[in-house]
């Protein structure tokens, strides 16, 4: 019997229509109907991994993830996972002007386009999950103004630390902590360079290739190795810890770039490793917020120095909680996927309601507790200091002078003998200093004659 031969019996007795009724009625209401913009490796991932656990999102979600649209730039470019040809358009309106679609899944990537997609889906009442860290770094305030302004939430699991569940951590299940710090491996083509150079004795250029070679670092790695795709992150972390945006441009970011064998080798001969480390600290004396980025010198013994290759791992230290530690996969196609996941199916529990569960009712939460972020300045902490001079006499002695002058005390000293006749790498850890007072230092003494090349600066962390 077809379709129609079934609704015209159905129409026919009152008791089977009111009950079809019912029953397309509380189907519509159990499925989430959601709009993908974007199929590249996470959207791809987000659309096959939803196939595989179809069963199991059901019942732990009490609905159907339903993707009805999907968005791409070029229906024809080669996929590992196949484009279902009936879902696609090319055009993001199509997602947006559809009153079907409750949930928009941006993975577009990039700030301008994505930034247009998220404002028109949330004025279009429509709930978004974003991995975009780069859009919400740099226009998260305004976007969750947007939220606000049209009482719909932003999900953005995906966009720190891929799969490691970072995000609803600190809304979620650290809720009642003041967050003291958070310091994270949160760039994995970062950490794995490191970790070449200081297993394999590569040079920063032979670990890049290396790295990208096997699809760790994106074709242009520059975010990655200049800090900034961990910066990105580091700003979401900390306005999401602290109730307000920090602005890039009051953040210290430092990349990888001019790291050298040699200092991972004296590092090592001085008990510590170096990380690219995300720094976010609250002062609690003045409230204020410390944001840094950078590659640092962590003891050796330290855990965060056992995370290795492209493994992301954050501290996250509160008030009442302590310390707590969370490690995984920070990239790749099935951890973000499964951090999107949990964002649509956390989207999906609160469609229909006003449930508040942490994140307030946009995703983050705007208050005036804390202070305003740190001047770089006047961030201290001790420092690792690699000059090249000539071997002559004196020349420490003056180097010495000038730290001297500034009231920076050294820590120990190293120069091996086995050097260069006429030039000689000096290496100094030296003690607490506001990282102002040190930059003013290092200016100094790369402006005397008897130093060759720019001096490496690093800081050792007290982490503890
Ligand atoms: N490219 C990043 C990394 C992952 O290497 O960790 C996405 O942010």
């Amino acid at each position: 019997m077809c379709v129609r031969q079934n609704m015209r019996l159905i129409r026919k007795n009152p008791f089977a229509y009111r009950a079809a009724k019912l029953f397309f009625c509380e189907m519509s209401k159990s499925t989430l109907h959601i709009g993908l913009a974007g199929f590249g490796n996470v959207g791809a991932g987000v659309f096959k991994n939803i196939e595989k656990n179809r069963d199991l999102l059901r019942e732990r979600t009490g609905r159907e993830l339903v993707i009805t649209k999907i968005a791409v730039r070029d229906p024809s470019k080669a996929r590992d996972v196949e484009l279902p040809a009936d879902l696609v358009t090319t055009n993001l309106d199509d997602l947006i002007n559809d009153d079907s679609i409750d949930l928009i899944v941006e993975l577009i990537g990039g700030t301008d386009r994505a930034f247009e997609l998220v404002k028109a889906a949330l004025e279009n009442g429509k709930t978004v999950v974003t991995g975009n860290k780069a859009l919400l770094a740099e226009r998260g305030q305004e976007l969750f103004a947007i939220a606000a302004a049209n009482h719909r939430p932003i999900f953005y699991e995906a966009a720190v630390a891929g799969g490691i569940p970072i995000i609803k951590t600190v809304q979620e299940s650290l809720i009642g902590n003041h967050i003291q710090s958070v310091v994270g491996i949160i760039n994995g083509t970062c950490n794995y360079i490191l970790t070449r150079m200081t297993e394999a004795g590569l040079d920063y250029p032979e670990a890049l290739k290396e790295a990208m070679a096997l699809g760790y670092a994106e074709a242009d790695p520059t975010l990655d190795v200049n800090g900034w795709d961990a910066a990105h992150k580091a700003i979401i972390l900390a306005s999401l810890s602290y109730g307000a945006w920090v602005p890039c441009d009051e953040i210290h970011v430092e990349g990888i770039e001019k790291i050298k064998a040699e200092d991972i080798d004296f590092a090592e001969k001085l008990g510590y490793t170096i990380k690219l480390l995300g720094v976010i600290q609250l002062h609690e004396k003045s409230g204020s917020i410390e944001v840094r980025v950078q590659p640092s010198l962590i003891p050796k013994g330290h855990i965060l120095s056992s995370v290795k290759g492209v493994f992301n791992a954050i501290m996250v230290r509160g008030d009442i909680v302590g310390e707590t530690l969370f490690y995984g996969s920070g990239a790749g196609q099935d951890p973000t996927s499964s951090s999107v996941i949990a964002d649509i199916a956390d989207a999906a529990s609160r469609i229909d309601s006003e449930t508040v569960k942490g994140i307030g009712e946009t995703g983050f939460v705007s208050h005036g507790i804390y202070g305003k972020p740190l001047p770089l300045a006047e961030s201290i902490s001790k420092y690792y200091l690699r000059v090249e001079a000539e071997d002559r006499p004196g020349v420490l002695a003056r180097i010495a002078t000038v730290l001297g002058e500034h009231n920076i005390g050294i820590l120990s000293v190293i120069q091996p003998e086995d050097h260069d006749e006429e030039i000689a790498p000096i290496v100094l850890t030296l003690h607490y200093a506001p990282f102002g007072i040190v930059q003013d230092a290092i200016s100094k003494i790369s402006a005397m004659d008897c130093i060759r090349d720019e001096p490496a600066l690093l800081r050792v962390e007290d982490v503890r």
